[in-house]
């Protein structure tokens, strides 16, 4: 199926149809881009909207995007599944804590925020184990919330060496993991997730930005990356000679849709040309299966040269 030309995808057991390609907006926070004011914001989001984009992953943790998103959207909130977080610090000073109090609040601030009745998934930030997850009953306080229809489905931004257990758990709809042609660690494990039922959501997708063109490998760090490691990486294992005519942007984000097992990427961006071109991108879908396959081929390649 299609969402105006996009693709979609089922995103695992919540039943939701969403576009291959979502949007990221943590774009909307000046530490991860630019500083962006209400009109711009607002200019972005209709373009994502109308472009059929249907999936919009925010944070409490993302400045001001949760506001810019409900000043931008609300009057059109039943075109998008709207996703965010929970655990980061709204009831609280400091790191990401799962207590009751801080949980509770930080999902009465999102609804505020987005002027919206309901979050459609929120999800732990932080990756938080098992362990710390029990010690406040934290995923029952996401129950509670679901039970009085303030949140449809409880997700986890889930990542090595967490994410393992979080899949077997069985408690999630969804998983936000990071994965790329440029940071692999995740790939076996989004199958995993996938096959335990849940929908699985990419982020840093395009590894933000780092090979494009325009960029020239000079982006701020990829979260558990090492910032030599992406340029390292295309080079050892030549990307460039697959490239047969595309971009670069354009074989990163069509490798990710190639993984068989995700079910959307939300890609960030706060300029409208490279949005235009990730729709576009997005609408094509999939390398060809020779080129995915002789890409991850090198790419382990110079994994192991490099081990
Ligand atoms: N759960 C977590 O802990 C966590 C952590 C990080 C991110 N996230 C979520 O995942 C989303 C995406 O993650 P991300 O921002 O780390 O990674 P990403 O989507 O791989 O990268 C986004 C960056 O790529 C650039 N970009 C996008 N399209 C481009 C194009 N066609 N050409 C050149 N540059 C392009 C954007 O810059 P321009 O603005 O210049 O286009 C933006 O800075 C975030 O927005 C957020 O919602 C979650």
């Amino acid at each position: 199926m299609t969402n105006r030309g996009l693709p979609t995808r089922t995103l695992g057991r919540t039943g939701l149809d969403v576009t291959t390609l979502g949007y990221g907006a943590m774009s909307l926070d000046a530490r991860f881009g630019r500083t962006i004011s209400q009109d711009e914001a607002t200019e972005v989001l209709h373009a994502v909207l109308d472009g059929g984009v249907n999936l919009i992953d925010t944070s409490p943790d993302y400045g001001p995007s949760e506001e810019l998103i409900g000043g931008a959207i609300a009057g059109r909130r039943a075109e998008y599944v709207l996703a965010t977080k929970v655990g980061c610090p709204v009831a609280v000073e400091g790191g990401h804590v799962y207590t009751r109090e801080n949980i509770v609040a930080a999902v009465e601030q999102s609804l505020r925020r987005m002027r919206t009745d309901h979050l459609d998934i929120v999800q732990f930030h932080g990756s938080p184990s098992r362990a710390v997850l029990e010690e406040h009953d934290a995923i029952g306080v996401l129950r509670e919330l679901q039970q009085q229809g303030k949140i449809r489905f409880v997700g986890m931004s889930g990542t090595i060496p967490n994410l393992e257990e979080q899949v077997g758990m069985g408690a999630f709809d969804e998983f936000q993991i990071p994965y790329s042609a440029l940071q692999r660690e995740h790939e076996a494990l989004i199958t995993s997730a996938a096959r335990a039922g849940a929908g699985t959501v990419i982020r840093g997708g395009v590894a933000r930005g780092a090979p494009a063109e325009d960029k020239g490998w000079n982006i701020r760090r990829l979260p558990e990356v090492p910032d030599e490691r992406p340029r390292a990486t295309w080079e050892g294992a030549h990307l460039d000679d697959l490239l047969d005519g595309m971009s670069r942007m354009e074989f990163m984000l069509r490798f990710t849709l190639s993984h068989p097992d995700v079910h959307t990427t939300i890609v960030g961006t706060a300029n409208l040309e490279h949005l235009r071109a990730n729709l576009e991108v997005a609408r094509q879908g999939p390398l060809a299966a020779d080129v995915y396959a002789e890409a991850k081929r090198r790419l382990d390649a110079a994994a192991g040269a490099a081990s």
